[in-house]
């Protein structure tokens, strides 16, 4: 806990379009918050204000982040600075300038059903599927052996017709909240082995 206000106190009050943390981003930490990640490669994709990335790296992991907008990178970069954590970050478009591989991939879409994308923080398109799609379909070669995604979907995006549409991975709820109009999950994704 006092990590957390450590955390949101470095970050400050994100303005200028960067995403304020919120249900969906303590969730995820709910989540994170069970896992071995000191020495784990992760990549924090759709950073927005850093607090998952940040908490990776607080919890001892290497930790890549990416945004598709330099203003929430700048944030995040002076927030590592103010916390004395190494982070990378790079400017992409979902995967299309990161590196390597990680053991773990973390992602919270921008996921609301809207009809075009005004909100790139928040926006996802049909079914706010736009960038969850987009996302699970570029993710194989981004997971090292034995690495896995954790996306956050809410019942507004029909979860059951997005993993329907996606037979090369497994996937499994970790973490769930209800919320008076959704009910936000984090799935774990993993590479099904087609060979078995
Ligand atoms: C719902 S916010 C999540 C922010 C943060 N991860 C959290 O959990 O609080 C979604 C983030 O995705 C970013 N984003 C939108 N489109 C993107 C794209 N094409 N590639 C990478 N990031 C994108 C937005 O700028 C925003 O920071």
């Amino acid at each position: 806990m006092s990590d957390i206000r450590e955390l949101l106190s470095a970050i400050g009050k994100p303005s200028g379009g960067v995403y304020a943390p919120s249900d969906d981003t303590f969730l995820m930490i709910d989540v994170l918050s069970t896992m071995a990640l000191r020495g784990k490669d992760v990549l924090d994709l759709g950073t927005g204000s850093g607090m998952l990335g940040l908490f990776c790296a607080k919890m001892g992991a290497r930790v890549t982040v990416a945004d598709i907008e330099d203003s929430a990178l700048e944030k995040v970069r002076a927030a590592a600075r103010r916390l004395n954590l190494m982070i990378e970050a790079v400017r992409s478009d979902i995967f299309s300038s990161v590196p390597g591989r990680f053991d773990v991939v973390i992602f919270n879409p921008p996921y609301l059903p809207s009809d075009e994308i005004k909100d790139p923080t928040v926006d996802g398109g049909n079914y706010g599927r736009h960038l969850v799609d987009r996302f699970l379909e570029d993710l194989a070669p981004h997971l090292k052996e034995d690495g896995f995604a954790l996306l956050l979907l809410s019942s507004l995006n029909d979860p059951a017709a997005i993993i329907d549409s996606h037979r090369e991975l497994s996937f499994s709820v970790v973490g769930s909240r209800s919320l008076f109009f959704e009910e936000l999950q984090v799935l774990l994704c993993k590479l099904r082995n087609l060979a078995s």
